[in-house]
């Protein structure tokens, strides 16, 4: 998490380093800080809250210089504070920086510079850089940023500025992704393309630990040993026109129209025969998705697609648990990584397991330029364009789409399914984007029920098969950007204890599409009512009737089963939207949150 943007070259950087971080804001928004240097003067100024707040306070303010650094924070160490804003500088001010990652051995650096007299104003991990950057300065930058880097253990991208040194921005990285935009006359760097993409399509991306020293019209590049390499700037496509809100009130719901578009693209830029170039299939014998969130949603679906399709043994996995619990895993699995950033620090830990342990990579990830597309064996990019919202919508739909026709292709190349079925389904999954399409033209009642329920301390999603998967997503949306307590349980699960929890009122979502398990919802709905729970349920046009006594009925277009999920998740999507809008919470940048989670 974090952003960190900086800017070297001829003109005033202040400028470029605000219009920066408005695009980075997604990656951390609780406040933000930005340093600039004249040759002379490093002055600065930092600021609790999202950048506004910045803005306001810098106004009128004379903060001119050719270089500059600046930061959008997601706390870590340390409270949200003015104090704990980026920049940080060294005791004696001859280093600035701006940090995105943790520094897991922050504590014990701390307290050996505090025994040698080093004085702190802050309580970040941040900090420590600054001090050991000063510690290990006798006039070499290269040295003293190598050997700090060696004290390091954890995550980081650095953006660094010396006193000394007024002709250089410096940069390093390790497990947190920066680039180097080469523009007219200067250089950017930056957590992501799209912060610089207005003014460079040309990059650098520098590996692991290789130090960058960057000038305003050259960069030279040193490895762990302080050799020089070389690095080509490659062009890179980023996605301007996403940027901008379209005459809708938020980002969210912006997202949620452009659903049909991002699965329709997805769905013809999909491309099977790269797939079996880079995947040796006859080697797999099981499946493993690991992802997080939402991603982690799309692939739990997956699992109910792909497996009964295929026919193949498929697990899911949070990516976080993934790493840490010793999965039998080898050359015979298939790792498919789910990750709309690319940059998800746990899902790259994931796929980097994956590859220790021999097994293949496949990722499906819709930022290009990223870590996890890197990485892989394969990658299959998803075509949602750049998702601003902090709960993801057209990328997860886009994900879904992904995962069905994986599963299609999946099952005919093991000989599960005929070629005629083969384009049966293929045909029904085209048919998706229209589908979604009419649901978002249809009139709902959805901001009635976001009005009865916005008060809830407590919301229930239940369904079975993909029903269920569907519960996780639409629990995660709501709980994410209305604050409301939500939990999603398997349909069948609920008298194994949940049970317990409904009384006379509570808010049940029932989730019956899938016509393969709809009756044995259909009795879950009952026992629900039974005791008292108000029941509101989505399920296929067909059974629309048949349910009885729920509060109400959204009915779903017909589909099939397997496909379905695409279409229920619309108007759930937009119903944890309305009532996030009702309680007037910051829907595109919900508390606590940041888009891109970087961090373990
Ligand atoms: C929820 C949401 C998150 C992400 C998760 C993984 O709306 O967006 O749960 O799905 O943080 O992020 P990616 O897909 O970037 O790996």
């Amino acid at each position: 998490m974090c952003g960190i943007i900086g800017y070297i070259g001829e003109e005033n950087s202040r400028d470029y380093l605000i219009s920066g971080l408005e695009k980075l804001e997604y990656r951390g928004y609780d406040s933000a800080g930005i340093l600039v240097f004249d040759g002379n003067r490093m002055k600065y100024e930092k600021a609790k809250g999202r950048l506004d707040c910045l803005k306001e306070k810098i106004k009128g303010k004379e903060l001119d210089g050719a270089m500059g650094i600046g930061h959008t924070r997601w706390a870590t160490h340390g409270a949200v504070t003015d104090e704990n804003a980026h920049p940080h500088l060294s005791e004696k001010g001859m280093f600035a920086v701006v940090h995105n990652g943790i520094i897991e051995n922050c504590e014990e650096l701390k307290q050996q510079l505090l025994s040698e007299g080093v004085g702190f104003k802050s309580e970040t991990d941040t900090e420590v850089i600054a001090q050991l950057l000063e510690k290990y300065y006798s006039g070499s930058l290269i040295n003293a940023v190598s050997r700090t880097c060696e004290q390091l253990e954890g995550s980081f991208a650095l953006g660094i500025v010396c006193k000394e040194c007024p002709d250089k921005l410096i940069c390093v990285r390790r497990a947190s992704p920066l680039i180097i935009g080469k523009g007219e006359g200067c250089h950017f760097i930056s957590s992501d393309v799209n912060a610089v993409s207005r003014y460079t399509d040309k990059i650098y991306k520098p590996g692991e630990n290789v130090i960058s020293l960057v000038k305003k019209d050259s960069v030279s590049f040193y490895d762990r040993d302080l050799k020089p390499v070389e690095y080509e700037a490659v062009t890179v496509f980023a996605d301007s026109l996403s940027a901008e809100k379209g005459g809708f009130e938020h980002f969210m719901l912006k997202e949620i129209y452009e659903q049909p578009e991002a699965v329709e693209k997805t769905i013809s830029a999909f491309d099977f025969e790269t797939v079996k170039k880079k995947i040796n299939l006859q080697k797999v014998k099981n499946i493993f998705i690991t992802a997080c969130g939402s991603a982690y949603h799309a692939g739990v679906l997956g699992k109910y697609v792909i497996e009964p399709l295929a026919e193949i043994p498929v697990q899911t996995d949070i990516a976080s648990e993934f790493r840490y619990r010793r999965p039998v895993i080898g050359e015979d699995t298939l790792v498919i990584i789910i990750s709309q950033s690319g940059e998800t620090a746990d899902s790259l830990a994931a796929l980097r397991l994956a590859k220790e342990k021999g097994c293949q990579v496949l990722s499906v990830v819709n930022v290009r330029e990223s870590s996890v597309s890197d990485e892989s064996d394969c990658v299959i990019l998803t075509q949602a364009g750049t998702e601003i919202a902090v709960a993801t919508t057209k990328a997860y739909s886009a994900q879904l789409a992904v995962m069905y026709l994986l599963a299609v292709h999946l099952a005919f190349e093991r000989g599960r399914i005929e070629e005629k079925s083969k384009e049966v389904f293929l045909s029904q999954i085209e048919q998706i984007p229209e589908s979604i399409r009419e649901i978002l033209r249809r009139e709902s009642e959805l901001r009635r029920i976001a009005r009865e329920i916005k008060d809830s301390g407590h919301l229930y999603f239940i369904g079975r098969n993909t029903d269920y998967a569907i519960a996780l997503e639409a629990s995660l949306k709501m709980k994410e950007i209305s604050y409301i307590h939500c939990e999603a349980y398997g349909a069948g699960e609920l008298k194994h204890g949940t049970l317990s929890l409904i009384e006379e009122g509570t808010p049940v979502f029932a989730l019956a599409c899938n016509d393969t398990v709809f009756r044995k919802t259909a009795s879950n709905i009952k026992e629900v009512r039974a005791r008292g729970g108000r029941v509101y349920c989505f399920t296929a046009e067909r059974y629309a009737d048949e349910i009885e006594g729920c509060e109400s009925v959204t009915a779903i277009p017909e589909f099939n089963p397997f496909f379905i999920g695409s279409l229920e998740i619309v108007p759930l999507q937009l119903l944890s939207y309305y009532t996030a809008r009702e309680k007037g919470c910051d829907i595109d940048k919900p508390r606590n949150l940041a888009k891109s989670v970087t961090v373990e």
